[in-house]
């Protein structure tokens, strides 16, 4: 007889190359505190309704103690022939507990166990994705709050459009997170289901009280399917869904702040400590990180693509396949993590360069609209001013001159509604301060959402 923990029917020994094909501990160790947690609460539940008597369920639940303890002091050897986590977490129980162990199993299957596991841990790690989540708003906040009132150029088509607030473009980022939150809140729901007690698929002949281990593993509800319960991993695809959708934000951030911190731009500095050399080019300082967040929302997306094709046309119920749901979600989590410590850690470490900033904006004809708009206001329809204000422009290129560095008399030539005041009204100040729409950038509406935010983050 074989004997593995499921060894009964077989006669032959596992090829060792099926055992470390077969094997996941390598990758589901990381929940042996879950399945520990899962057992007991397991235990718990079948002395309450006498499926085993209390004081074996109490010295299981004593051995479980140990066994988590001697896993945390890594006494305990990982072996490919023990397959898993439940496994060694079952055969670990069985050396503190003897045959006693072999009680703990009663009612389950590894099906709704390994679901159990993955809830238990992902619901922790949403949880802490979230604070993280959180602290980076701060730091973009406080960022924005410190520089409230410098300009740059807002861009589209990555052209200099009109100018905005430095702080109202790193609020839009805020709003970014802020939904990444929301997501993730949101999905916590799905994942707060226990589907421990399906069993392998059909549920099982114990008289097992699904709603006390709920309770004891503080649950918000119990599955209702025993076969969706043991094959559900929507919560898995979602969660890691949410996530590419957060390394996208990371990875436009990233991609702005490598090229803010270019000699063409030198908008911004990132500090030594957050930055690399070259080991050919002594003059080089290199925005690593940010191109690291970038670089890795591809593995993310990766690890969506991945969990995605192994759930597609999987037939009901368990199927082995799903072993793989793992790697994708943990690498997800390890990434999304450190991708936003790192940039909680660096934003306030980036030095901000507001003459370059303001400097940028006056380059490239960015009050072209307010010289539309000041010619509406004198009761031209918006289209021709729209026109005037664009042969004002090809006027002003041609001599290699920017709107406000043209004559009176050169202005007055495009509009005979041209006066003396268009100088200040397409000034810089100007500008920013009319923009008074809800949501635009004017310096009041931003400091309001500064103030807006930070009340919101506390
Ligand atoms: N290691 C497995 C997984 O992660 C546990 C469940 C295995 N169930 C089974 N019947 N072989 O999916």
């Amino acid at each position: 007889m074989s004997e593995k923990l499921w060894g009964g029917r077989f006669s032959q020994a596992t090829d060792k190359l099926v055992e470390k094909f077969n094997a996941s501990i390598d990758v589901d160790k990381r929940l042996y505190a879950s399945d520990i947690t899962g057992s007991i609460a397991h235990l718990k539940m079948m002395a309450n309704e006498s499926i085993i008597p209390e004081d074996e369920a109490e010295a299981l639940i004593k051995g479980l103690g140990r066994v988590k303890s001697k896993i945390e002091k890594d006494e305990i050897l990982f072996t490919d022939s023990l397959e898993d986590i439940h496994m060694h977490v079952e055969d670990a129980l069985g050396k503190e507990s003897g045959d006693l162990a072999k009680k703990l199993h009663t009612g389950r299957s590894r099906n709704d166990q390994v679901a159990l596991d993955i809830r238990i841990y992902l619901k922790e790690e949403t949880l802490n994705i979230i604070q993280m989540l959180k602290n980076f708003q701060k730091a973009l906040v406080a960022m924005a709050g410190k520089h409230l009132d410098v300009v740059m150029p807002g861009y589209t088509h990555m052209q200099r459009a009109q100018p905005v607030l430095f702080s109202h473009h790193l609020m839009a980022y805020y709003e970014m997170i802020k939904r990444d939150v929301q997501r993730f809140e949101e999905s916590l729901k799905r994942v707060d289901v226990m589907p421990l007690g399906a069993a392998a698929l059909a549920g099982t002949t114990y008289p097992l009280n699904r709603e006390y281990t709920r309770q004891v593993l503080d649950f918000g509800k119990v599955s209702e399917n025993s076969i969706d319960s043991v094959s559900d991993r929507d919560f898995v695809m979602e969660f890691i869904s949410h996530a590419s959708i957060c390394m996208i934000h990371l990875s436009r951030l990233s991609e702005e702040l490598i090229l803010w911190s270019s000699s063409e731009f030198s908008f911004i500095t990132i500090s030594d400590a957050f930055t690399t050399g070259s080991s050919i080019m002594p003059q080089k300082k290199n925005p690593d990180v940010a191109e690291l967040v970038r670089g890795k929302t591809g593995r993310v997306v990766g690890n969506l693509v991945s969990i995605l094709t192994t759930m597609k046309s999987l037939p009901m119920a368990y199927n082995k396949d799903m072993q793989e749901d793992k790697e994708p979600l943990f690498d997800t989590i390890d990434t999304l993590k450190i991708c936003t410590e790192v940039y909680t850690r660096m934003l306030p470490n980036i030095e901000v360069h507001t003459d370059r900033m303001k400097n940028a904006c006056k380059q490239g004809f960015l009050n072209a609209t307010d010289f539309a708009d000041y010619l509406v206001n004198r009761g031209m329809a918006f289209r021709q001013a729209h026109s005037v204000a664009g042969k004002a422009v090809a006027f002003a290129l041609a001599n290699n001159k920017e709107l406000d560095e043209l004559t009176l008399d050169e202005l007055q030539s495009f509009s005979d509604l041209i006066e003396g005041d268009i100088y200040h009204f397409i000034s810089l100040d100007q500008m920013i301060s009319r923009r008074i729409s809800y949501g635009g950038t004017s310096f009041d509406n931003v400091a309001l959402a500064v103030e807006k935010a930070e009340k919101e983050l506390n």
